[in-house]
């Protein structure tokens, strides 16, 4: 049987919290090998859909599936060893080094004596130097800078080799260079070894710059989902962020910017 052309899907999720709906009714569908941005306004349930997607949130209605299975049918270490999640705010363990921090990564596919054998040996190292975090290997977590922070995150969900990649805020703490960097490399990725990924960014631009698809969430609801040429509208936006934007072409590759209409400085 050939592989199904969606990764993963959401069909009908409902989550509450305390009774308060976080998520009413959402259903998408992750392309495989597509790279799709999850965007939306502050509280609008792009983590918790993110939580959800990985069995870390409690779904009180609906249902996820992984390669059109359900994921509440598999154990939490074969989900594990399909989905990665890059936490939005992931707490660090004290005293860790950056080497061990990265192998966690490796848990899902330890064996029965939970060492980690050559084959995850070879994954840490991979991970390292993909993220150029070799140097910082054995510096305390603790010790780096916000932006290696990110990095080290981001280098223990690839050394999880996963074919999905779920990456809350990957550029948070990031300067352009480096946003530009990881940006790059999880596309990268995502064409060498058809890594489907799915991230939730805030800059819409960036967003549109570096996805295929994009979802907008507003109030935990689906308002719009496709490619970035047909939801990146003025009537979207404003519909989503309650916002006037002004929509240009970057003059080099024609990605899709758009910008608040009402700048101030602006002419008039
Ligand atoms: N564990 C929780 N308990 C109670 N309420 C929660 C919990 N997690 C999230 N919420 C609430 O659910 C709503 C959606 O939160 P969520 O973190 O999914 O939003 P978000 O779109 O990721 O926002 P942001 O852009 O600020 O990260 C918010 O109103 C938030 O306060
Ligand atoms: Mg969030």
């Amino acid at each position: 049987m050939g592989l199904s052309p969606i990764a993963l899907a959401a069909e009908q999720l409902d989550l509450h919290y305390g009774g308060r709906p976080v998520l009413h009714q959402v259903s998408v569908a992750f392309r495989r090998g597509a790279v799709t941005a999850l965007c939306g306004p502050n509280g609008s349930g792009k983590s918790s859909l993110l939580r959800a997607l990985c069995g870390l949130a409690p779904v009180t209605g609906g249902r996820v599936l992984v390669n059109d299975r359900p994921t509440a049918d598999l154990p939490p270490r074969d989900l594990a060893r399909r989905l990665a999640i890059l936490p939005q705010t992931p707490e660090v363990p004290a005293g860790i080094t950056v080497r061990e921090l990265v192998g966690f990564g490796r848990h899902p596919h330890l064996g029965l004596l939970r060492r980690p054998g050559p084959e995850d040996r070879q994954a840490v190292d991979w991970a390292l130097e993909k993220t150029l975090l070799h140097p910082l290997a054995d510096r305390p977590v603790a010790l780096l800078s916000g932006g290696e922070r990110q990095r080290a995150w981001i280098a223990m969900t690839l050394a999880q080799r996963t074919g999905i990649l779920l990456l809350d805020e990957p550029t948070t703490y990031l300067d352009i260079r480096h946003q530009h960097d990881v940006l790059t490399l999880i596309r990268r990725l995502n064409r060498e070894e058809g890594l489907t990924v799915i991230w939730v960014l805030h800059d819409l631009n960036q967003a549109a710059a570096y996805s295929d698809a994009l979802v907008l969430l507003r109030d935990g609801t689906v308002v719009a989902d496709g490619p970035p040429e047909s939801v990146l509208t003025p009537e979207c936006l404003k519909q989503v962020f309650d916002l006037d934007v002004v929509l240009a072409r970057h003059p080099l590759s024609g990605a899709l910017l758009c910008l608040p209409a009402d700048l101030p400085g602006a002419a008039g």
